[in-house]
């Protein structure tokens, strides 16, 4: 299936006429038809920022985090839950420095460079919690550099290489259930499912694997799963499931005390997505621990960061070819490759609009590449006198995700206080 049919398949999930409307909020609307975004002009900061950049929102991320907080302490989980911020989604040494003074998270983090940049922007190794695979040894040598670090194994190898470094420590197991999650079944996003991935523990040897740790006289205190990402209301079903099989692995070892339900929580990308409703989420994580007296960590990332950033761009240039009009920018998927590798599309938002009509057009970069399509059939008043526009959801696995495919991955970076 080539890219452009992807992409066209999520965009016919939506009405056409919402597009300029859906994503506006308090903090990110027209006022007076001239886009604002946490208090600032964004042609201003065009002006400042340059472009290609990412513009992030402080605020915005506290309000995510915020709102978080808030569900789980309604759910009664106030005192028994642990936001970890997946920083694979963003890694801004400004903006991990000002969550750590926020104190409102600890950190997930999934490499050991990882692990020294939070640390570098003020985190103790007790607040954050690792879990990644493939681990070498000169991984698991930087790790140890780190005591107090809670190391999550992924594989029996891992509890192996963990304990041969700290017998008599606790450790967790991330396990796959088998089941997996994701933005509207989108099979890239699913890290568990039908096909046997490279993620966690299985049923078949999550015996063998809590033998392992006790020949290391490791005691296995946490339970992790994380099997998707881009979840919103219509899959919270499938997440009950999904946590219904997860206690099979909880009731096999009661020495565990903590449970971690993984991020994948999404935000909406298209006029047709509703916002994930946290109650609705957070009863699930009632229903499933109220009673267990366990603590319950959750690791967001995209639900944090990606509504708090937008892609600044320059129009490069507006032109017909058959019968489509390609609007280009200066920057391509390399600089922000979701919509081109995960199909989820970052919506195009002009810099003035005063309700203008809207006509499609192909947004598309500047990389020579079939898939570097943005957005197909963004519908967008005429741009003709326009030298900018930004997209939106660009705060998550953007910058993060970057390379210098082209030699163009220059771009610049801020955080809005
Ligand atoms: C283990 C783990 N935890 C948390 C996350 C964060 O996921 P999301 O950004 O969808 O919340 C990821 C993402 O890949 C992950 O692999």
């Amino acid at each position: 299936m080539n890219t452009s049919t992807r992409i066209n398949r999520d965009a016919s999930t939506q009405t056409k006429k919402g597009e300029l409307d859906w994503w506006q909020r308090d903090d990110l609307c027209y006022r007076n038809g001239e886009l604002v975004f946490a208090g600032n002009n964004v042609a201003d900061l065009v002006w400042e920022i340059g472009t290609p950049g990412f513009v992030y929102s402080m605020p915005r991320v506290k309000q995510n985090l915020g709102r978080l907080r808030d569900a789980l302490d309604r759910a009664g989980l106030k005192g028994r839950s642990t936001i970890l911020y997946a920083m694979k989604a963003n890694r801004f040494a400004p903006l991990l420095a000002a969550m750590k003074q926020s104190g409102l998270c600890g950190i997930d983090a999934c490499s050991p460079q990882e692990v020294a940049h939070a640390v570098s922007c003020g985190f103790e190794p007790r607040e954050i919690s690792f879990t990644a695979g493939s681990l070498s040894r000169k991984d698991f040598d930087r790790l140890s550099r780190y005591p107090g670090l809670f190391f999550d194994a992924d594989s029996i190898h891992g509890i192996h290489q963990w304990g041969e470094m700290f017998s008599g420590s606790e450790i967790g197991i991330r396990v796959n259930p088998g089941l997996g999650i994701s933005r509207q079944g989108n099979t890239k996003l699913q890290y568990a499912g039908n096909v046997t991935t490279k993620f966690g523990i299985y049923k078949e040897q999550f015996h063998e694997a809590l033998a392992v740790a006790k020949d290391y006289g490791m005691e296995v205190t946490k339970i992790h799963f994380h099997t998707g990402c881009g979840y919103l209301n219509a899959q919270i079903p499938i997440w009950e499931s999904i946590i219904g099989e997860c206690k099979w692995f909880v009731e096999q070892c009661p020495s565990v005390t903590r449970v971690n339900v993984g991020g994948g929580l999404g935000v909406p990308h298209v006029s047709a997505d509703e916002p994930l409703d946290l109650d609705l989420w957070a009863a699930v994580l009632k229903r499933q621990f109220g009673d267990s007296g366990l603590h319950v960590e959750i690791e967001p990332g995209d639900y944090v960061m990606k509504d708090a950033g937008l892609l600044l761009l320059e129009k490069t240039y507006l032109e017909k070819k058959r019968d489509v009009l390609f609007l280009g920018v200066d920057a391509g998927f390399n600089i922000a490759p979701e919509p081109a590798h995960y199909s989820l599309p970052f919506q195009p938002v002009p810099l003035y609009y005063r309700g203008e009509a809207l006509n499609p057009c192909h947004v598309v970069g500047n990389i020579n590449e079939a898939l570097d399509v943005w957005y197909e059939n963004a519908m967008l008043p005429d741009m003709r006198d326009e030298d900018y526009l930004v997209l939106i959801n660009a705060g998550a696995y953007s910058a993060s995700m970057a390379s210098n495919h082209c030699m163009r991955g220059e771009f610049r970076e801020r955080l809005l206080v």
